[in-house]
């Protein structure tokens, strides 16, 4: 038996470039792993996919991005066996922190070890493009710089360890909604500066990197869920460094001076927010 853990992201950037032919939007995003993780655990079977644990909501176990990667995986490499998978869910869905595209990079992670097939981090990432914009970072995790749709990933200076708190709403957000109505903002959004965060990441400066968080995506998001500004503001007025929102929304996540801080906000924010509260930290890379 094989067990992973599959760490959730957020976005210290998320810049849109524009939109491509394929529908898709040309994203510059710098992206950093954090320790809040599914558990997911692999056992060789003869035949099938079964999918056991924390999976409701879906109605058909063959829409569960975890079954879709699983599937992919054992085609591909025409794997005659099939695969038990239990899942342990803690990320919330929806939510801005790639909940769903993380537990797919564990499937290929997982049966990689399982079948012992030695795979390089590109061969998986070749297979993880056709699936999600985001599960190749989360193969790869730590700090990146992700381009393209999201895909194209450079590694960059790695964040120091900070503490945050997360909160996470008590909805949830479509990320093609978000994006399909990004034109309308386009002309008033503040573009994140790529170039300063690399630079505050050199240097582990982590005012700057505070003072350089941006996510043209919370022009389409926060109109129409204000209660994130209103978690933003929260975070900041009880001493949080700097607080934005992760992805395409709705989870805020906020920097944070020290761990004691970081769990006295989180009681606070627990008392005053309808709303998943957590106290993480940033993670370095998998590999
Ligand atoms: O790639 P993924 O399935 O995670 O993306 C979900 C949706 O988000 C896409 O269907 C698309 O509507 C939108 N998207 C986009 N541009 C990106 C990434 C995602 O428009 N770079």
């Amino acid at each position: 038996m094989i067990t992973i853990n599959a760490n959730a992201k957020i976005n210290l950037t998320l810049d849109i470039l524009g939109k491509r032919e394929d529908g898709y939007h040309e994203v510059s995003m710098i992206m950093q792993s954090i320790d809040l993780f599914d558990t997911l655990t692999f056992t060789e079977i003869e035949e099938g996919i079964i999918l056991h644990g924390d999976v409701e909501g879906v109605e058909k176990p063959q829409d569960n991005l975890i079954y879709k990667a699983a599937k992919l995986f054992l085609d591909t490499y025409k794997i005659k066996s099939g695969v038990e998978i239990n899942l342990i869910k803690r990320i919330p869905v929806a939510a801005g922190l790639a909940g769903g595209s993380t537990d797919a990079a564990a499937v290929f992670r997982g049966l990689n070890a399982l079948f012992e097939m030695n795979l390089g981090i590109q061969s998986m990432c070749k297979m993880a493009e056709k699936l999600g914009s985001d599960i190749s970072f989360c193969l790869l995790g730590g700090t990146m710089l992700a381009t393209g749709r999201g895909e194209i990933l450079q590694e960059i200076a790695a964040m120091p360890t900070v503490d945050m708190v997360l909160v996470k709403p008590k909805f949830a957000v479509s990320t093609p909604w978000v994006y399909k109505n990004y034109h309308k903002v386009e002309n008033k959004v503040v573009h994140p500066n790529n170039k300063l965060m690399r630079k505050a990441l050199l240097k582990k400066d982590i005012q700057e990197i505070c003072n350089n968080l941006g996510n043209v995506l919370e022009m389409v998001t926060i109109p129409e869920y204000p209660e994130i500004k209103a978690i933003k503001e929260t975070l900041c007025n009880y001493g949080a460094k700097a607080a934005m929102m992760s992805g395409s929304g709705p989870t805020v996540f906020a920097i944070v001076e020290n761990n004691k801080l970081a769990k006295e906000i989180a009681s606070k924010m627990q008392q005053d927010f309808d709303a998943e509260i957590f106290v993480v930290k940033t993670v370095a890379k998998n590999f």
